[in-house]
């Protein structure tokens, strides 16, 4: 749920404290963590899909709810999750996020949501208004963009960046939308924190975006993040991998992207992935956290 944004005083924090933390957890794909619903397409299996479609879903729910746990143990209480909640935005799909959502809740952590472009995977689903009428309880009342305030009083800006398209999973950010970006980021101060769902970034060591899959105008998003004078961090999803590099052309701005929550990496061994970021009064750090045998926590370099 959208908390009241703080006003605590940044000069108070302690030296060497960070002035705010937050959880990203990134592309939980609801169905993905089990069987892929394509796949039960098989009259072998018909006979059996209630059957499935129940087992799967306890099943996403043990993982997710594992995983919650973890992310509550981190002593974070704000999470932000940056879309891709479902895979083809179904009723379904949005029940078992909902489900997850609510048990976030129910560990005491606050919710700060986008939706991702599965989230509005159909024309038919964004007509029906699914992720708003599953989902409107958790999102910023005015739309996006939209400025908030993490506890400490670093600015957070979620913008725009999905649409419904016919084959390809490109995102979208209109210059108007860039505009108001421009109107809502304050120019001075410390550091800030802007969150889409795209990253803007079409290529870093971490991951390539190919034309089917990248983010329109995202040049224009990226030069009116640059202009900002002050640390910014952008993070982002779907890509579905870890990256964070500092940008070449305005060494105020860095890009994180982080891992798909439940994704599991048999070659690397990874289970599951979530990142946290910690802002100080000049700077960020961040941090992959990944699933192996255990959580492991790795301090990222840029
Ligand atoms: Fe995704
Ligand atoms: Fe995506």
């Amino acid at each position: 749920m959208m908390g009241e944004p703080g006003h605590r005083d940044l000069a108070a924090a302690p030296e060497g404290a960070p002035v705010d933390r937050l959880i990203h957890v990134a592309d939980l794909h609801f169905w993905r963590v089990t069987l892929n619903p394509f796949r039960l397409l098989n009259k072998r299996l018909l006979g059996n899909l209630n059957v499935c479609l129940r087992r799967r879903h306890q099943f996403a729910m043990n993982v997710s709810h594992a995983h919650a746990r973890s992310v509550a143990a981190e002593g974070v209480g704000t999470v932000l999750l940056t879309g891709d909640f479902t895979s083809t935005a179904l009723e379904e799909e949005f029940a078992m996020a909902d489900e997850f959502m609510r048990h976030l809740h129910a560990l005491g952590l606050r919710t700060i949501v986008l939706p991702g472009n599965h989230d509005v995977y159909t024309f038919e689903s964004v007509r029906a208004r699914r992720f708003e009428r599953r989902f409107g309880r958790y999102l910023p009342a005015e739309g996006y963009p939209s400025m908030l305030e993490l506890e400490g009083g670093t600015p957070l800006l979620l913008v725009p960046t999905v649409c419904p398209n016919l084959f390809s999973s490109r995102g979208r950010i209109h210059d108007r939308e860039i505009e108001r970006v421009r109107e809502l980021l304050p120019r001075n101060g410390g550091p800030i924190i802007v969150a889409g769902h795209y990253p803007v970034l079409t290529r870093t060591p971490g991951y390539t975006l190919t034309k089917q899959r990248n983010l329109r105008n995202a040049e224009a998003l990226r030069e009116a993040l640059g202009d900002i004078g002050r640390p910014t961090l952008y993070v982002a999803g779907h890509v579905h991998r870890f990256s964070y590099v500092r940008d070449e052309q305005y060494p105020h701005l860095h890009h994180l992207t982080t891992g798909a929550f439940f994704h599991r990496n048999t070659r690397e061994n990874i289970k599951g992935e979530f990142a946290s970021i910690a802002v100080h009064r000049d700077r960020f750090q961040v941090f992959r956290h990944v699933l192996r045998k255990d959580w492991e926590r790795i301090l990222a370099e840029a």
